[in-house]
């Protein structure tokens, strides 16, 4: 959900053109949902260009060749929240003078009474965006401070930053916000609640040196962004800012502050995936991709987590996790497809006879699941940068309770805002749609209520290490196109599963939603006759997880006899331990395992089942429309 970037050449380096480097680092960043995008070029002029629509809009209202400089610039991707999709709305905004351009991801909570004050002073507004006030208030207080003088360190005029300052000072609400000024080749940002990190790139190629915090200025240009593949292709060495950090980037350097203007040394890390992670690899859609991925995201996993011989299982990130915090109340808090990952590990939890719950974090209170000293609250987040989920650790954080962020993003606000945060090492995921994200969330929580309960047997390790071997055979046996291809074109498409399979057939739902635009709903296998069932006919195809023979599967069974009696295709997914084929149109198969892993094995068969359908509707399904990857307002 909104991306920024911004590009400084360094003064010593020969540094490419800044245009290139921020529509690279725009399109990069598409994956996070988008409806309109621009650009601020910041040389002896300030240049903005701006357009609804796909960054194609906006590249073919550019004229390329003549924008060709190095330099200074910042881009933005934005995700219509005050004002819908079109050009004025777009950002960068600048004040009417021209003279500053601002970017922002985020949302401005007083920006209405921002808004009623600069209009008392003149101000016309043009968007109607919350945006727009920052470069009118960077603009009245760049008034009052070009009285007085002033020389930074770099050399530079102090008044912009003084102006900048003073601007972020007035705002309330979550941002990421970076402003660049006619005539004065720098960058400024800030950030609280959202993103923004650091790229510093060394002479040519930014893969190496020294990581000793403040720069020397001896690198070949500095990116800021709201994630690290905008700039991954130039360098993997990263200062990740803080809320209420401030950054000032130049040919000379880059300078972190606080709110007071103190200098802060932040270390410099280098991160572990690279420009090839981000590509399609010769797959049709980064969803397919990732889809394919999970074999090996999966074992990256697992890797050093689970010891077949010792019998254990091992999450070095919890060392430093006392027993009792384990043994509490453990409370989920999640969104979208994090949530169905949040109902399947409380579910394993209670399996393992720990007090467990799900709570989508928006409905989060600590009112309505009391938390006390003894609570421990986990906020899955794939990204970490959802704000929902941040609100609801960062409540339980206050009110007491330890809180755990299992997390794709080391570094994310969630991993920062947690007392401890355990990784599920997917790699990238690029397509909005959550796929091996989800799959790596259901091992580590695998993993995690094992470590929990100090409970895995032999058998259960051994199934463990199946995982990702027995995905591999789904992705190469699967007939889920042929699936899909029968049931394109049907009026809605539901999904039930029991027990662990409920989430999953709740992904599914959720999964097919977002990517065909199909009517789906997922429902617990045992609701259907309390309902849903009315909406069954011969031409809503009823998809349904069925795995083991015991009690779960027979009662599964008996749900789909009844959609059976009313027509509708049936789909099953199954290891084929029962004899549910016998009830089923159309059999998507899965290698047997026991339940807990045949949920993670289901979901990979409906993922596809997903894909191939939007495919062959020709959907968007790395962006599906109105969706974000990471949301960052609440
Ligand atoms: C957005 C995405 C979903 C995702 C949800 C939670 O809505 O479109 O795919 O599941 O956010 O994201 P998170 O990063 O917190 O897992």
């Amino acid at each position: 959900m909104c991306g920024i970037i911004g590009y400084v050449g360094s003064a010593d380096a020969n540094t490419p053109d800044a245009i290139d480097i921020l529509l690279d680092g725009l399109s990069e960043l598409e994956y996070r949902g988008y409806d309109s995008a621009g650009v601020a070029l910041a040389n002896a002029e300030l240049d903005v260009y701006k357009s609804e629509g796909e960054l194609e809009e906006l590249v073919s209202s550019l004229s390329v060749s003549e924008l060709r400089e190095p330099g200074v610039g910042i881009g933005h991707t934005r995700w219509s929240t005050h004002g819908p999709p079109t050009d004025t709305n777009a950002h960068p905004h600048t004040d009417d003078s021209g003279r500053v351009a601002v970017v922002h991801n985020g949302i401005i909570e007083n920006y209405q009474t921002l808004r009623d004050e600069l209009t008392a002073e003149g101000v016309t507004f043009e968007s109607e965006t919350d945006t727009e006030v920052v470069p009118y208030l960077i603009s009245l207080y760049l008034e009052s401070a070009e009285n007085a003088d002033g020389v930074r360190s770099d050399g530079g005029s102090i008044v912009y930053e003084r102006a900048f300052r003073r601007a972020i000072d007035r705002i309330e609400g979550s941002y990421a916000i970076a402003a660049v000024f006619e005539g004065d080749e720098t960058i400024y940002a800030t950030r609280k609640e959202s993103p923004l990190v650091l790229g510093i790139e060394e002479n040519g190629d930014g893969r190496a040196g020294d990581a000793d915090g403040q720069s020397t200025g001896a690198e070949g240009g500095y990116y800021l962004a709201s994630d690290v593949p905008a700039f991954i292709e130039h360098t993997d060495r990263v200062v990740y800012l803080e809320d209420e950090e401030f950054v000032r980037l130049n040919g000379e350097g880059y300078e972190v502050s606080d709110e007071d203007g103190t200098t802060i040394e932040k270390t410099v890390k280098t991160v572990d995936f690279d420009a090839e992670d981000t590509g399609k690899s010769g797959y049709d859609h980064h969803m397919l991709k990732e889809v394919h991925e999970q074999p090996s995201a999966l074992r990256q996993c697992l890797r050093g987590r689970v010891d077949e011989l010792a019998g254990t299982v091992t999450l070095e990130e919890l060392d430093t996790f006392v027993e009792q915090e384990f043994a509490a109340p453990i409370e989920f808090v999640a969104c979208g497809t994090s949530y169905h990952a949040a109902l399947y590990g409380a579910s394993l939890l209670q399996q393992r006879g720990i007090h467990a719950t799900a709570t989508i974090a928006s409905e989060y209170t600590t009112d309505r699941v009391p938390v006390d000293d003894d609570t421990l609250v986990v906020g899955i987040t794939q990204s970490g940068e959802t704000a929902d989920t941040l609100r609801a650790l960062r409540e339980a954080n206050r009110a007491g309770g330890t809180t755990l962020a299992v997390t794709n993003t080391v570094g994310s606000s969630a991993a920062r805002a947690c007392d401890h945060a355990l990784y599920i090492r997917a790699g990238p995921e690029i397509g909005v749609a959550a796929t091996k994200t989800f799959a790596s969330q259901q091992l580590t929580l695998l993993v995690l209520s094992a470590a929990v309960s100090s409970q895995i047997s032999h058998d259960e390790i051994q199934s463990l290490r199946r995982v990702p071997d027995q995905v591999r055979t789904i992705l190469e046996t699967t007939s889920a196109r042929e699936v899909a291809e029968e049931l394109v074109g049907s009026d809605a498409f539901f999904f039930i599963g029991r027990g662990l399979h409920y989430p999953v057939a709740l992904e599914g739902a959720l999964k097919f939603k977002e990517i065909t635009y199909e009517h789906a709903e997922g429902f617990a296998a045992g609701e259907l006759k309390h309902g849903p069932l009315a909406l069954v006919t011969e031409n809503t195809p009823v998809f349904a997880v069925v795995t083991g023979d015991g009690q779960t599967a027979r009662k599964t069974i008996s749900n789909i006899k009844e959609v059976e009696a009313r027509d509708a295709p049936v789909v099953v997914v199954t290891d084929g331990a029962s004899d549910v084929e016998r009830y089923a149109d159309y059999v998507l198969g899965i290698p047997e395992t026991n339940e807990r892993c045949a949920a993670v094995l289901a979901n990979v068969q409906l993922q596809l089942i997903a894909y191939w359908v939007a495919n062959t509707m020709g959907r968007s399904i790395d962006k599906p429309r109105n969706l974000a990857k990471s949301v960052t307002v609440e």
